[in-house]
C-alpha cells in the first residue's frame, strides 16, 4: 500500500486525477469503477477538466459504480445515479450506457446484486476502483461487521453512517436506511484501487484501516492486503499516522 499525502482537498483531488487519467490513458477501454460523497467530488471536477482540455477520453471508458441506495429513484437528487450524471457523465464524453450504478429501485435486492455481480464478470473486472473512506471504515456501503462480505448485496445502514449522510437529506428520517453495494470481495478483485481521503474527521480511521490490524470491524482494513492499493490523503487525515 502507497500512501501519498497531500497538503489540502484540492492537491488531493489534483493527484487522485492524474493517476486515474494515467490509468484512461494507458488502457482507453478501462473499467472504473467509480465512488460517491465528498471525498472524490474534487476528483470528478479535475477530471472533466482534463477531457475539456481534450488531455482524456471518456469514449470507450466503461463505469461501475459501487453502491446505491435501495428505494431511492434515480431522478431523486440524492440517488447516486444523480450524483454521477451530476458531478461527472454530464460534463464528460462518456457513453451514457457504458455508466453502471446499481439499481435501487428493483425491488428484488437478491436479483439486482445477483445482476450487478455478473455485470462486472461480463465486463472483465474493474481496472482501477475509486474510493472513499467512511468514518466508520466502510468502503462502499460495506459496514463493519463480524465478517467480510464477499459479493454486492443488500446491507442494513448503521446508524452512525444514517447520521453522517443525513446533510444531504431535508431530515433524517428522509435518509434510506438500506443500500445495495459491490461487497469487499469485489472491490478487492479490482486490478488497482485509488483512496482519497481528506479531512481531521478522518484522521483516526485512515490510522486504523491502513495501520491497525485487518478485520471486518474496520472494513476498508482489507485494503492492506491488495497488491496495488494507493491512498492520496491529505494532511489532515494523515495527521494520526505520523503522530
Ligand atoms: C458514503 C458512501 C461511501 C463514501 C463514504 C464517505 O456513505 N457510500 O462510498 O466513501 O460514505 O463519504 P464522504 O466522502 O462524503 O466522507
Amino acid at each position: 500500500m502507497k500512501i501519498i499525502k497531500t497538503a489540502n482537498y484540492d492537491e488531493m483531488s489534483r493527484k487522485a486525477a492524474n493517476i486515474i487519467a494515467a490509468q484512461m490513458i494507458l488502457k482507453p477501454n478501462s473499467v472504473l469503477g467509480l465512488a460517491t460523497g465528498s471525498s472524490p467530488v474534487g476528483t470528478y471536477k479535475e477530471l472533466i477538466k482534463k477531457n475539456q482540455a481534450g488531455d482524456i477520453d471518456f469514449s470507450d471508458i466503461t463505469t461501475v459504480n459501487l453502491d446505491e441506495y435501495r428505494g431511492l429513484p434515480r431522478d431523486n437528487d440524492q440517488s447516486y445515479y444523480y450524483f454521477m450524471n451530476d458531478n461527472l457523465f454530464n460534463h464528460v464524453n462518456i457513453d451514457k450506457s457504458r455508466t453502471h450504478v446499481p439499481n435501487g429501485m428493483v425491488a428484488d435486492a437478491e436479483k439486482e446484486c445477483g445482476d450487478y455481480e455478473a455485470l462486472i464478470k461480463e465486463l472483465g473486472g474493474v481496472d482501477l476502483q475509486l474510493l472513499g473512506l467512511g468514518h466508520n471504515g466502510h468502503i462502499g456501503f460495506n459496514e463493519p461487521s463480524a465478517e467480510f462480505d464477499k459479493v454486492t448485496h443488500c446491507v442494513d445502514l448503521q446508524e452512525s453512517t444514517i447520521e453522517a449522510n443525513k446533510r444531504f437529506f431535508a431530515s433524517i428520517d428522509d435518509v434510506p436506511r438500506q443500500a445495495y453495494t459491490m461487497g469487499i470481495g469485489t472491490i478487492m478483485a479490482a486490478k488497482k484501487i485509488l483512496v482519497v481521503v481528506s479531512g481531521a474527521d478522518k484522521a483516526e480511521i485512515v490510522k486504523k484501516a491502513f495501520t491497525g490490524p485487518v478485520t471486518p470491524n474496520v472494513p476498508a482494513s482489507i485494503l492492506q492486503m491488495h497488491p496495488d492499493v494507493t491512498v492520496v490523503c491529505d494532511a489532515e487525515a494523515y495527521k494520526m499516522i505520523e503522530a
